[in-house]
This record gives structure tokens, C-alpha cells and sequence, in this order.
């Protein structure tokens, strides 16, 4: 089986440059997740389909902006993104279609677009990392909202809003608590000497070698620092897990499929392959992400990770989340900035 091309997002690059090309490869995934966390799955799909599928990643916020550029002639037929909120403003201009696969059934209604757009594929959890060098494992904090403790000034670290998921976690904060407690929060955050790095690897690894007390990331961070270096003194707390208080926000990573496409039947039988038990367990896998589907396998148990329905998962649903981001970012952003 020979690898499927890939080929890397230049913005710089013209549409006449690489549309033909790519047209002749057939079945094109826009990713905002990196290549090596969905190899897994695309490896065995193409396997057992010979379907080729052409893979084109970048920053989901790019990629949409690409797909809004070709409508009158799309070159990708599906798009993966890594939160609910670029997906969904892409399905409110209009330039993705209703796909509801067979195998979404058992998903939970609120990981699906309400029209069948998009559909949650696995998960991620936003939680504290820390260094158990630095801090003891009793002293770790339990709340996001703990961070603004002078305590924990100059110890904290988290990533710019380059990553979809520090928008979407203010995004969740500002449903349920409001504009100004957030922004209030942020401004504590700040004042607190909040450090901003690049991403979220920069903050796994500045917590890992002890730049850093505190991380607020993603929980599969925890479980990638473990794999590249057993040893790491880190550990991870669901945040906000008491009577009363927010709980940990989840995120989906999307899949939806692309108004247009010139391959609508090759990307369903994607979609279907990314849901059935076997090309998701690849995903959970590859990607250390939580399944959305009940009872299915979790990865990293014996390191502390937690599964839906095992921890308190903060009340939001996808698209609420989604509906704040743009304003997170109009709001917040410049003081998120590296
Ligand atoms: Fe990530």
C-alpha cells in the first residue's frame, strides 16, 4: 500500500498551484489535527477500502478559510477539526452538508450538529498539569478558578490562542459564568503572571522540566509527556470536581463533510470508519483522546485518565461553546498573545 501524499499547508500557495494535483488524488481530509495522530486510522482505512485519502493539515482557523476561498469549487471533501467552533462557523456560512452515518447512533446527542453538519469523533479533557518536583501532590491545585491565588504567581503557564482549545476553554467559562466573571478571571490570571507559550506542547514540556509549576492544557499532554519520557515528574488534576463548582471542560475533535466535494461518497465512508469501533479506537489510541462513545476503551487509565461519565464534565454542550469562541477571541486575545 503505497502512502497517501502529503502535503503540507502554505498559505502562500495558489490555488491553480495544487488544486488540479490534488483533484487526481481523489479523496482530500482538510486536518486540523496533525498528521501523526490520525495516521492509525487513515493507514487502515485505506487498507481496507482502497479508497487513497490525501491528507492536507494546518491550523483549523486556515484551513477554513480555505474551504470558504474554493466554495464555488471545493478541492477537500471533509474536514477535521479539533474543537466544535471553526466547524460550526463553517456550517453557518452554509458550506457543509448533512451526513448522518449509521454509525453515530450510540453517540450522545450533544457531540452531533443539531442538522447532522458535524459529528463529534473523540475527546479531550481541559485539566491542570503540574510538576510533582515543584509541587506536592496534595498541594496541587483543584481549581482552574485557585489559579488566581497569589500562591501561584509567576508558576503558570498556558498556550496561546494558536490552539483551539484555550479558546474554547474560556468559551465554556464565559457560558457558564459570564463575560465579566471571565474576564475578571483572565485579568487575575494575568496579573498573576500567567505566562503564555506557543502551544501546547511548549506547556507540557515547560512543566515537565520544571520552567513552570503549573500547566492548564489538555489532558492526552499528561499522557504524550509520559510517552516521550516515562520519568517526567508531572501530574494531572481534573479541575473543578467539588459540589457546586464548574467541572472539567470536554471538547470533540469534528468531522464534517465539506458542500461540494467532488468525493461526498468516499468522505461518508471516512466519517463512518472514524465512528465504527475500529477506526475510533485507533483515533482514542493515536491521539490519547477519550472515546465518546459509552463503554468504549479508555487509553491511560493506569496513569489517572478518566472517561465520560467518570469525572464531572463542565455543563456546556459543543455549540454553546462554539457561539462564544468568536467573541473569546475579539475579547482576550490580545492579552493570550506568546
Ligand atoms: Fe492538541
Amino acid at each position: 500500500m503505497s502512502r497517501p501524499l502529503l502535503v503540507s499547508l502554505a498559505l502562500s500557495l495558489s490555488l491553480t498551484a495544487w488544486g488540479p494535483a490534488l483533484a487526481a488524488q481523489g479523496f482530500v481530509v482538510y486536518s486540523a489535527r496533525k498528521e501523526e495522530l490520525i495516521r492509525l486510522a487513515i493507514d487502515l482505512f485505506q487498507q481496507e477500502t482502497a479508497i487513497k485519502v490525501t491528507l492536507l493539515t494546518g491550523k483549523a482557523g486556515e484551513l477554513a478559510r480555505r474551504i470558504e476561498i474554493e466554495k464555488e469549487d471545493p478541492r477537500g471533501d471533509l474536514f477535521l477539526g479539533t474543537t466544535a467552533g471553526v466547524t460550526e462557523l463553517l456550517r453557518r456560512k452554509g458550506l457543509l452538508v448533512s451526513y448522518s452515518s449509521p454509525s453515530a447512533r450510540e453517540l450522545p446527542e450533544e457531540f452531533k450538529a443539531p442538522d447532522g453538519t458535524w459529528v463529534g469523533i473523540t475527546g479531550r479533557v481541559r485539566v491542570i498539569i503540574y510538576n510533582r518536583n515543584l509541587v506536592k501532590d496534595a498541594d496541587a491545585p483543584r481549581s482552574f478558578f485557585d489559579l488566581t491565588d497569589p500562591k501561584w504567581r509567576g508558576k503558570l503557564v498556558v498556550a496561546s490562542m494558536g490552539e483551539r482549545t484555550t479558546v474554547g476553554h474560556l468559551a465554556a467559562i464565559m457560558a457558564l459564568k459570564g463575560e465579566e466573571f471571565t474576564a475578571r478571571y483572565i485579568r487575575g490570571l494575568k496579573d498573576n503572571g500567567l505566562r503564555v507559550l506557543n502551544n501546547n506542547t511548549e506547556v507540557r514540556k515547560a512543566v515537565a522540566l520544571g520552567e513552570y509549576a503549573v500547566g492548564i492544557t489538555n489532558h492526552y499532554y499528561y499522557l504524550i509527556q509520559l510517552r516521550e519520557n516515562p520519568a517526567s515528574p508531572i501530574g494531572i488534576i481534573y479541575p473543578d470536581q467539588g459540589p457546586g463548582e464548574m467541572g472539567a471542560p470536554v471538547y470533540s475533535i469534528t468531522a464534517a463533510i465539506i458542500k461540494g466535494g467532488k468525493n461526498l461518497g468516499a468522505a461518508k465512508k471516512f466519517v463512518d470508519f472514524l465512528l465504527q469501533p475500529k477506526g475510533n479506537r485507533l483515533l482514542v489510541e493515536g491521539e490519547f483522546e477519550i472515546p465518546l462513545f459509552p463503554g468504549a476503551r479508555l487509553v491511560g487509565e493506569e496513569r489517572g485518565i478518566l472517561g465520560l461519565g467518570q469525572f464531572k464534565k463542565a455543563p456546556v454542550t459543543q455549540v454553546q461553546v462554539a457561539d462564544l469562541e468568536s467573541r473569546v477571541e475579539r475579547l482576550f486575545g490580545a492579552l493570550l498573545i506568546p
